[in-house]
């Protein structure tokens, strides 16, 4: 089977989360799975040719791609996926990737976008490989499914390429006016009001993925089902609800390469849950590093983490004068809104010698957090899937999340009450978003970290997990089947 795999960042050439972690090793464990794979992803300024070993394309030379009345060229640049033998093919136009960040708020964003789906497609016909299915995932890549039915269906060879529209955040929709339209050179028919890519007077590439693709996924089941909701489904549940026979979830896997305490290259100290002393080596070093006291006593608790609503800031506000009179030291990762960040330097400032917060993407401290916190916080008020809370438990570390998404699908509550709990749960949990239940659940598992042996077994319990990608991937191309026998 033929997948081209098509995302707006993936691992290790450009991310800004989970998404770019995904689109790196997905294609990886298709491969190894019998499917041919090509990703396609654009060339970012910050993606190091030299450090990646990009090469250009020469044979197919310059693409020219018209958008809003103007022709842009396109050069494909050419790697290897590292550990595979995945081709990846980057669009190089410097004119639209060219930016200070991978996404940008530029009155452009939707010409940037309409350039990725239509360069994949114009790559396609000149490499002259025909997929069965294109992966898009996320609004990024949200036009490739009209692209394929109406614009492109002149060309006869993608009559039978079939189409996945995988949403891995809902909250994005990539919404522009009307004038988009003309840009993507998208039929006015389909902008009659709610027509298959109109919402709010709004033309929304997002929606259009789930109004034209074959099959459609996210990826986890709770998520599956919590989008249909008109609370979570952030104005596409309609539209979801009406393919709803056609909607799966599918839970991402992990890159166990790059995410095994027993390997990692980042952190100073290896461990495995069969000698977990390597953990403790790594927090004293974290807390040297960050110049914050060790003191065996307390808690790490880490948080690495985007910084926007999305993920439960709110209520880790709303809690935060309890939390901070708790038992624990707190280090804190992560990039994005002004006003978390501002929260975050804040508390570092109130309290130097029980938090630490670093602003802004690092890579390397992510790895050493994961391997030295004892505990990791994810509050999310919804989320997809939530990969730092799988690395969390192969790291031992214990997640505390709330309820939601991908995060109730992969951490078990450990209950103090109940023996099979005991048996089974490899984290704590809490239902309510609100600030109370985020510092009972951080209470609730204070508790148990005071308690050496109960603590031993829950991180022995989330250790002993594997969400490896072989599993997933299998889903993955059950899904590739039903899509091709769909086009057909
Ligand atoms: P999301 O995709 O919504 O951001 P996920 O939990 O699926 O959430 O994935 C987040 C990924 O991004 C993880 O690999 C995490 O380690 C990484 N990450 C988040 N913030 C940072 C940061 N500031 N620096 C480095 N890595 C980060
Ligand atoms: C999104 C989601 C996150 C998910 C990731 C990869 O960014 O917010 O929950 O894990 O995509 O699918």
């Amino acid at each position: 089977m033929k997948i081209a795999f098509v995302a707006s960042e993936a691992v290790p050439f450009a991310k800004t989360g989970g998404l770019g972690d995904v689109a790196g090793s997905l294609p990886k464990a298709l491969e190894k799975l019998g499917c041919e794979v090509k990703l396609f992803v654009p060339k970012y300024l910050q993606i190091n040719e030299t450090k990646n070993n990009l090469h250009y394309n020469w044979d197919i030379g310059k693409i020219p791609i018209s958008i809003a009345g103007q022709v842009r060229s396109v050069h494909l640049q050419q790697a290897v996926l590292p550990d595979s033998n995945v081709q990846v093919y980057f669009l190089d136009c410097p004119h639209y990737y060219h930016r200070d960040h991978f996404y940008t708020n530029h009155p452009d964003e939707d010409e940037r976008f309409i350039l990725l789906c239509k360069g994949v497609i114009e790559s396609l016909q000149r490499l002259k490989w025909i997929p069965n299915v294109i992966h898009c995932n996320d609004w990024q890549t949200g036009l490739l499914p009209i692209y394929i039915k109406d614009n492109y269906s002149w060309d006869k060879i993608f009559n039978h390429t079939a189409t996945l529209f995988t949403i891995h955040n809902i909250g994005y929709q990539g919404r522009f006016s009307a004038d988009a339209l003309l840009k993507a050179g998208i039929r006015d028919d389909y902008f009659l009001d709610n027509g298959p890519v109109e919402i709010d007077k709004t033309f929304c590439f997002m929606k259009a993925g789930i109004s034209f693709s074959d099959i459609i996924n996210t990826v986890s089941k709770t998520y599956a089902q919590e989008i249909l909701s008109p609370e979570y489904g952030a104005g596409m549940n309609l539209v979801l609800n009406s393919r709803k026979e056609d909607l799966y979830g599918i839970i991402n896997g992990v890159d166990y390469d790059l995410w095994n305490p027993e390997i990692d290259a980042f952190i100073p100290f290896r461990y495995s849950m069969h000698h977990l002393g390597g953990k403790l080596e790594n927090k004293k070093f974290l807390l040297e590093h960050v110049k914050l006291p060790f003191n065996e006593k307390l808690p790490v608790i880490g948080i690495i983490s985007r910084m926007v609503a999305q993920k439960g800031f709110d209520i880790f506000a709303d809690a935060i004068d309890e939390l901070i009179k708790l038992s624990a030291q707190w280090v804190i990762l992560g990039s994005g809104e002004d006003k978390y960040e501002t929260l975050f330097h804040t508390l570092a400032q109130g309290f130097p010698e029980r938090v630490f917060a670093y602003t802004g993407y690092n890579n390397e401290l992510s790895h050493l957090i994961e391997a030295a916190s004892d505990m990791l916080l994810m509050p999310s008020h919804y989320e997809p899937c939530g990969l730092s809370q799988i690395y969390s438990l192969k790291y031992g570390t214990v997640p505390i999340v709330r309820k939601t998404g991908g995060l109730a699908d992969t951490v078990q509550d450990w209950n103090e009450y109940l023996r099979s709990d005991k048996e089974t749960g490899t984290g704590f949990s809490f239902e309510d978003y609100s600030g109370f239940s985020l510092f009972t659940a951080v209470k609730r598992a204070i508790a148990a970290f005071n308690d050496k042996e109960t603590w031993k077994k829950i991180q022995i319990n989330g250790m002993g997990k594997s969400y490896s990608w072989e599993s997933s991937a299998k889903e993955y191309i059950k899904l590739y089947e039903m899509a091709i026998a769909k086009r057909a």
